[in-house]
């Protein structure tokens, strides 16, 4: 027999302001045909002011709980991947902590941007196979919007990113048969610090002179994120199929295997060359890109949960997970759900 951990609830939560890409053509002097045909987006949900990361973070977080039949009480680790935290200190996941009324239990925030969430999944894995924790709850949440540059001059990058969170439930399992019980079955993390200018969001920030953000700052745009953004995309299209590759022989696991895809919600044409080099039928790498947009860390949670609620995940599948994004950093996982 042997301790792993197994995903127990599947959560989500997008907030109701619905921005089309029309909306964004005069702001942005950019034009829907334009946005769909680069990135598949169509539509995605910006907050209103008075909601924050971890608004939707515990939205997400309280339907995890529900469809994972637990107290909340019975949570016992925390985990919040974001890149868009409520305030640089102490970050997202001591707000969602306190409004969850969980006070007394370890909270962590991961920076790993689209990485993020299965960099979450991993640290909660091995805190809950190593038996020092039970019941991690595992949040991928973005408010993107409040930090965009919503002129022309940010038409490349403020197209793709979104709001929105998704969350899991891990519990500790025994499994009696690595064949079939549910579990995590393994997971991957990698990173490349040296790319790391080439998405970033520079201020605030010590990098820069005596105080973390001036107005000259401001007013020059580096309060904003910047992307080299035909960078990102060749390395996406490597470095994903690798790390999925590299999960697959350390389970001795097939592609054929693998039921259904997570794959980051960066882009469309991302994920049709993924597939189409790795071989995989379009249908099993779910997407929700077209109406939610890049929710960062949020999209693979966000992804499952869209994809539970459509009755496509089912017991005892196996389900992938794998991203790239800001670092540079990529992951990977396979579950047994
Ligand atoms: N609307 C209209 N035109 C736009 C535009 C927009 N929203 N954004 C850029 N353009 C224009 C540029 O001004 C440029 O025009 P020019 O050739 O006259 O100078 C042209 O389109 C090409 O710009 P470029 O930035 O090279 O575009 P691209 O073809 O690389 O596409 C992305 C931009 C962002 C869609 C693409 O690079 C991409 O998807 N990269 C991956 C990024 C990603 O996934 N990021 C998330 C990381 S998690």
């Amino acid at each position: 027999m042997k301790k792993a951990a197994k995903i127990t609830g599947f959560g989500g939560y997008v907030p109701s302001r619905v921005i089309k890409n029309t909306d964004l053509e005069k702001m942005l002097d950019t034009t829907d045909e334009w946005i769909q045909q680069r990135t598949g987006i169509v539509e995605r949900r910006w907050v209103t002011d008075d909601q924050s990361t971890s608004d939707l973070a515990v939205e997400a977080a309280k339907i995890a709980i529900q469809n994972a039949k637990i107290d909340v009480k019975d949570i016992d680790l925390i985990v919040v991947a974001t890149s868009s935290p409520d305030t640089d200190i102490p970050g997202c996941a001591a707000f969602v902590q306190a409004k969850l009324g969980l006070p007394g239990i370890p909270y962590f925030d991961i920076r790993q941007a689209c990485s993020g969430f299965i960099y979450g999944v991993s640290l909660a894995n091995l805190y809950i196979t190593s038996g020092v924790y039970k019941c991690a709850l595992v949040i991928g949440a973005e408010v993107q919007s409040k930090g965009l540059d919503k002129t022309p001059n940010g038409k490349g990058v403020s197209i793709i990113f979104a709001d929105g969170a998704g969350a899991v439930i891990l519990q500790a399992t025994d499994v009696k048969d690595e064949t079939k019980d549910p579990h995590v079955l393994t997971t991957h993390l990698h990173a490349d610090g040296s790319s790391a200018s080439e998405l970033w969001m520079p201020v605030p920030g010590s990098a820069f002179g005596p105080v973390r953000i001036t107005h000259e700052m401001i007013d020059s745009g580096k309060i904003y994120p910047q992307m080299n953004g035909r960078l990102v995309f060749t390395h996406a299209v490597t470095k994903m199929p690798e790390v999925l590759n590299e999960a697959l022989t350390a389970t001795g696991l097939k592609l054929d295997d693998v039921d259904m895809h997570f794959f980051h919600q960066a882009n469309t044409r991302i994920n049709q060359k993924i597939c189409e080099d790795m071989k995989i039928p379009v249908e099993k790498a779910h997407t929700t890109i077209n109406k939610f947009g890049n929710t960062t860390a949020a999209t693979i949670p966000l992804g499952m949960y869209d994809a539970f609620q459509e009755g496509k995940i089912k017991p005892g599948m196996i389900i992938s997970m794998v991203a790239f994004g800001a670092g540079f950093t990529w992951a990977s996982a396979l579950v047994r759900y």
